[in-house]
């Protein structure tokens, strides 16, 4: 049964991702070498973690792994659809499905998870939003976080040199270094070659 809802999301992941790929930003989900590096930051022992855009489920079930059993994890995803079907597919009473945008974080969450989260880990497509949505993930982010947390973010690397918007119909580019370093007083970076396409991994701390 796990299998087949987890093929259901897959497959309702690719659809939207060609319906709507401005907000999937990706038609497949993330290679192991990606996910491996967006889970550095959580540390052994985090009691909160908050995932942005969870999607079919690949990074969720990958942070589950890594958690303590009395551990919760968020996950905030604006597609309902794919939360249904990525929270009934994993089946882990550790993990809260919570629907809507991650701009909304702190709101969503309550007090008893902002400023406490341990990591924020995002695979949200910054470079197709609109600036206003980009600052308020950051914002977000940084809200929910606890003084020591980690908030860990992924970019395509071929974002810098040309990418394209279905919505806006046109070409463009955007550079996910300078706008990660504004925002944030510590950054470290982890080029991932492996993953389709090439990401860079952005790890922030407050
Ligand atoms: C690139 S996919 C990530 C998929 C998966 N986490 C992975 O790494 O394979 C981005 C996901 O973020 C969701 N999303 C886009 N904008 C969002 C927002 N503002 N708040 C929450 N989720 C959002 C999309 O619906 C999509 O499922």
């Amino acid at each position: 049964m796990k299998l087949l809802e987890r093929a259901a999301v897959t497959a309702r992941f690719f659809r939207k991702g060609l319906e709507d790929f401005d907000t999937t930003a990706n038609v497949v989900s993330s290679s192991r070498w990606l996910v491996e590096a967006m889970l550095a930051a959580i540390p052994s022992d985090a009691k909160v973690v908050v995932e942005f855009g969870p999607g079919t489920g690949t990074l969720t079930r990958a942070i589950l792994a890594k958690l303590r059993p009395d551990a919760k994890l968020y996950a905030i995803e604006l597609e309902a659809g794919l939360l249904e079907g990525c929270t009934k597919a994993i089946g882990d009473p550790r993990l809260i499905g919570v629907h809507g945008s991650a701009t909304d974080g702190p709101a969503l969450l309550g007090t008893s998870v902002a400023g406490r989260a341990d990591a924020v880990i995002s695979s949200l497509g910054l470079s197709l939003m609109d600036e206003d949505i980009r600052r308020g993930i950051m914002e977000s982010a940084s809200a929910l976080l606890a003084p020591r947390g980690a908030f860990t973010q992924y970019a395509y690397v071929h974002a810098r040199y040309v990418a394209y918007s279905q919505q806006r119909q046109r070409f463009f580019t955007w550079d996910a270094r300078p706008f990660m370093h504004a925002r944030w007083a510590r950054v470290d970076e982890t080029m991932v070659w492996k993953n389709v396409p090439p990401a860079l991994v952005f790890t922030c701390r407050k």
